[in-house]
């Protein structure tokens, strides 16, 4: 980047800052180059509504992403492995209906890519016709190249995926990744690979802090951390563990801004309790 382009890249009242700036047409993948030339971070979260988007969307929220996480979040499956590109494409047309600013990511499913390159621009058509999202994300570094390739040729934004990848558990577990000098070595390999094939943007997951800010360090690329410390360009939660709603245990890199499951939990008994003391409805809730 030269110095003038960095210059002129600089908002100088935060105008264009992709959260608080004042712009409302659609995020684009171009927006988040410049964020990353500014220096400037930003927030991702999950999305698989209409509504829970549109919330997110007001809020300024200026990347979501319709993950795969859905699954285990969203559809009741133990991992985000059975989500079918079917089940994709409509969570995705909902999330991309509810909202006007923010950029929507959808996640490409399992064996909706790993054939090859042709049927990854297959599937992710799909969700760009279908659905009307801005980009994909796939999981996968030196692995993935040709299909990140073949999409990104065609015009289709790809947001990669590397460290802990959900959608390979029954092969890698959920373990932290790049621990050790040669998986590090392979993690920033994998990173520069994504980049070299066009990635947008790519997604750190359970990487030890250090070795994530390394990497970031070396793209001219966006990391999107998620328990990968406090050094990458955007962080991203999933939005059910981020307000409390998932039960059970949630790993040690979430942090809960909320409690909705007490809340939705203490809302749905204060209902039941009034119909069963015939307190509701009551008169102004009536009508004659
Ligand atoms: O599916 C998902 O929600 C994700 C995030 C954890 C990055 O891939």
């Amino acid at each position: 980047m030269t110095q003038l382009s960095a210059v002129q890249n600089q908002p100088s009242d935060g105008s264009k800052a992709l959260y608080g700036g004042k712009g409302t047409r659609r995020i684009t993948v171009r927006d988040i180059a410049l964020a990353k030339e500014r220096g400037e971070k930003w927030p991702m979260l999950t999305a698989y509504d209409a509504m829970t988007a549109s919330v997110f969307d007001e809020a300024g929220i200026p990347v979501l992403l319709v993950g795969d996480s859905a699954g285990n979040c969203h559809l009741g499956y133990d991992t985000t492995v059975p989500v079918t590109l079917d089940e994709m494409t409509m969570l995705s047309s909902a999330v991309v209906r509810g909202t006007s600013r923010s950029l929507i990511v959808a996640d490409l499913p399992f064996g909706t890519y790993q054939e090859g390159a042709t049927q990854a621009l297959r599937s992710a058509t799909r969700l760009v016709k279908e659905a009307g999202v801005g980009a994909v994300k796939l999981e996968g570094g030196q692995r993935s190249h040709e299909q990140i390739r073949l999409l990104v040729e065609a015009g289709i934004p790809v947001m990669a995926h590397i460290g802990l990848t959900p959608q390979s558990v029954n092969a890698m577990g959920y373990r932290v990744q790049g621990r050790g000098e040669e998986a590090a070595a392979r993690m920033l390999q994998d990173a520069k690979a994504v980049q070299d094939a066009g990635a947008f943007a790519v997604v750190l997951e359970l990487v030890p802090a250090e070795l994530a800010a390394e990497v970031t360090r070396s793209l001219q690329i966006p990391t999107v951390g998620i328990g990968a410390g406090p050094d990458t360009d955007a962080q991203v939660l999933v939005w059910t563990d981020m307000l409390g709603l998932t039960s059970g245990r949630v790993p040690k890199f979430v942090k809960k801004y909320a409690d909705l499951r007490e809340v939705m939990g203490s809302a749905a008994k204060s209902f039941a309790q009034d119909v069963v003391d015939s307190a509701f409805p009551a008169e102004e809730h009536s009508v004659h």
